[in-house]
């Protein structure tokens, strides 16, 4: 039986979910950090060492200007809301993706709750913003290039998620069962779990099914 270090969550559906119910599509995303909010605190509780959630991707840009603004809005008022229970509770927060391309106001928030969780050596929630993974690993290569050496290894320690533990399990919630851009080299020796529940309705038990599945896969990594 083994325990999961990190875990990864394409949390999909949040339109769906709003759909269904005749609600905008900005009602669905704000039950969504009601579930980030859900999962961030059962990842702690349950003593993961890292959470990577998908909250924006490099492709999320071509969606209308008022979802865009209200996804803008709704991570603001999270940092704002949460920040001081991530810090009390020596959660360290992390980006990946270039977080510099959002507004500034944001970006300012960012930096400040990074700087403020940096010494936290408890659970990492690391959040994807403007996030794609093929240029995250083109990033990571031309460093490892400037540096002289392009191996696997020398790329790794270039990606966003450099120091954190491998990625052990990848969850996707709503139906599809594809990666999106998401994670694509840290997924290589993955479990993936997927889920036909939508991310406004994801608990903390699906959590646990997915750990608890994690636990009895057989992992060899190519091997016998
Ligand atoms: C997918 O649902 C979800 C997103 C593109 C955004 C995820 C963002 C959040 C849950 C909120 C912000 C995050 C944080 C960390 C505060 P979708 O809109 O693609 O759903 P659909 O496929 O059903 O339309």
């Amino acid at each position: 039986m083994s325990t999961a270090r990190h875990v990864a969550i394409i949390m999909d559906g949040n339109g769906r979910w709003a759909k269904k119910r005749h609600l905008p599509r900005a009602e669905g995303h704000r039950r969504g950090v009601e579930a980030v909010r859900r999962i961030a605190r059962a990842a702690r509780a349950m003593g993961l060492e890292a959470l990577t959630l998908y909250a924006f991707s490099t492709e999320n840009w071509r969606r209308s200007e008022d979802e865009i603004a209200a996804l803008m809005s709704l991570m603001k008022r999270f940092i704002l809301s949460d920040l001081d229970e991530f810090a009390a509770n020596n959660v360290k927060l992390r980006i990946i993706g270039d977080y510099k391309a959002f507004p500034a106001d944001i970006t300012k928030l960012i930096e400040d709750a990074l700087a403020r969780t940096a010494d936290n050596d408890g659970t990492t929630l690391a959040v994807a913003l403007n996030y794609g993974s093929r240029d995250e690993i083109a990033r990571a290569a031309a460093k490892a290039a400037a540096k002289g050496a392009v191996t696997a290894e020398a790329i790794e320690a270039e990606l966003d998620t450099a120091g954190m533990p491998p990625l052990d399990l990848l969850i996707r919630t709503s139906g599809e069962v594809r990666l999106s851009n998401f994670l694509l080299w840290q997924a290589a020796y993955a479990e993936m779990w997927f889920t036909d529940v939508l991310w406004p309705d994801f608990t903390t038990e699906h959590l646990a099914e997915a750990l608890a599945s994690f636990g009895t896969r057989e992992r060899r990594y190519g091997g016998r």
